[in-house]
């Protein structure tokens, strides 16, 4: 049988590219050999957003249909929403008796997060309870399909290490071996960067979505930071100091092009706003069918919600085999 891979995302609305080139287009590639789950986290969105839904439903929409657009396949892996497999709940609180509170009281992230939320006024500026159990419902999520991997950024692998301490306490405690101690799969991130030269992020304002127009992204693309020295057109340039461009064209060129760019722009062949110009189309290009496929789910928005039912149902079907044998083995009633 294949290998289970389980991943999911927060919904957080339109994903840009870093999304894109780092995180879905693995997934992508992970479906043609594992048994995939991906899964929009909504819960997860409530333990710091607890108190802002009202984009929610259209966020979990929006990320599901940049995913089918990006060739996430329905046919091929399961997508669902964390919240319509309750059984993901129930397991959450067997896992949560069983974890020492220093466990998920050493967790990085959630002393990140604690920094950023003290330093905020209001009502969430405290650490919830589900906030602080977050680590252990990541775990529920992973442990519901006894997923072998769980494709991450680099910054979730503390989560998944976790995991594992929490699938052998299991085990332990109750005497089994029943959970495997799933791996974490880095993803072969593309470290695309915003446009200002900066990290990509929605916040920054420097990013380009996947459901961008492509006269939106070329915009997008003229406003991309080049090499700071080169004031003139037929100044010699110099590739490896373009902070934004080439960088990009390094992504998303062939190799050809790639040295073409470069010799051009160090002989003073190639002006910012035509190589940018250029990289504005070579980006539409790669795009063009995945934004043919997001506009078409958008106008059959009820064929994405049926997507997420029945890939629901399924990931209940094999979550309920799960846990019928988890409340056996701690012997519930
Ligand atoms: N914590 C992940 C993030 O913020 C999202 C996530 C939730 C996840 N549950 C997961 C990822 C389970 C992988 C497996 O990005």
């Amino acid at each position: 049988m294949a290998q289970r891979i389980v991943s999911g995302m927060r919904p957080t609305g339109k994903l840009h590219l870093g999304h894109y080139l780092g995180v879905i287009d693995n997934w992508v590639q992970l479906q043609k050999e594992f048994e995939c789950f991906f899964f929009v986290a909504d819960w997860h969105a409530l333990t710091t957003k607890y108190d802002k839904t009202d984009d929610l439903k259209q966020d979990v929409l929006n990320v599901t249909m940049d995913w089918l657009a990006s060739g996430i396949d329905p046919e091929k892996s399961t997508i669902y929403v964390q919240s319509h497999v309750p059984e993901i709940a129930e397991l959450h609180l067997y896992l949560s008796m069983i974890t020492p509170q220093n466990w998920v009281e050493r967790d990085p992230t959630l002393k990140d997060m604690a920094k950023i939320l003290k330093s905020k006024e209001g009502t969430n500026s405290q650490i919830g309870y589900g906030l602080m159990g977050y680590p252990v419902l990541m775990t529920a999520d992973i442990l519901m399909f006894n997923a072998d991997f769980v494709p991450v950024g680099i910054d979730q692998v503390a989560h998944v290490e976790l995991t594992r301490d929490i699938a052998r306490r299991f085990n332990n405690v109750y005497n089994t071996d029943f959970f495997n101690e799933p791996q974490p799969k880095l993803n072969a991130c593309s470290l695309i960067c915003g446009l200002d030269g900066n990290k990509m992020g929605k916040s920054f304002n420097n990013d380009i979505k996947i459901s961008d127009s492509a006269e939106v992204t070329a915009k997008k693309v003229m406003s991309a930071i080049t090499d700071r020295s080169r004031l003139r057109k037929d100044d010699l340039g110099h590739p490896d100091e373009c902070e934004v461009a080439f960088k990009y064209w390094k992504i998303f060129g062939s190799e050809e092009e790639i040295s073409t760019v470069r010799q051009e722009c160090e002989k003073g062949l190639r002006g910012c706003a035509q190589c940018k110009r250029e990289l504005g189309t070579k980006i539409n290009e790669r795009f063009a069918e995945i934004r043919e496929k997001r506009a078409y789910y958008e106008n059959h928005i009820d064929e994405v919600k049926d997507i997420l039912q029945t890939g629901s149902q399924k990931a209940r079907v094999e979550a309920g085999k799960i846990l019928t044998q988890v409340r056996d083995l701690v012997k519930m009633y």
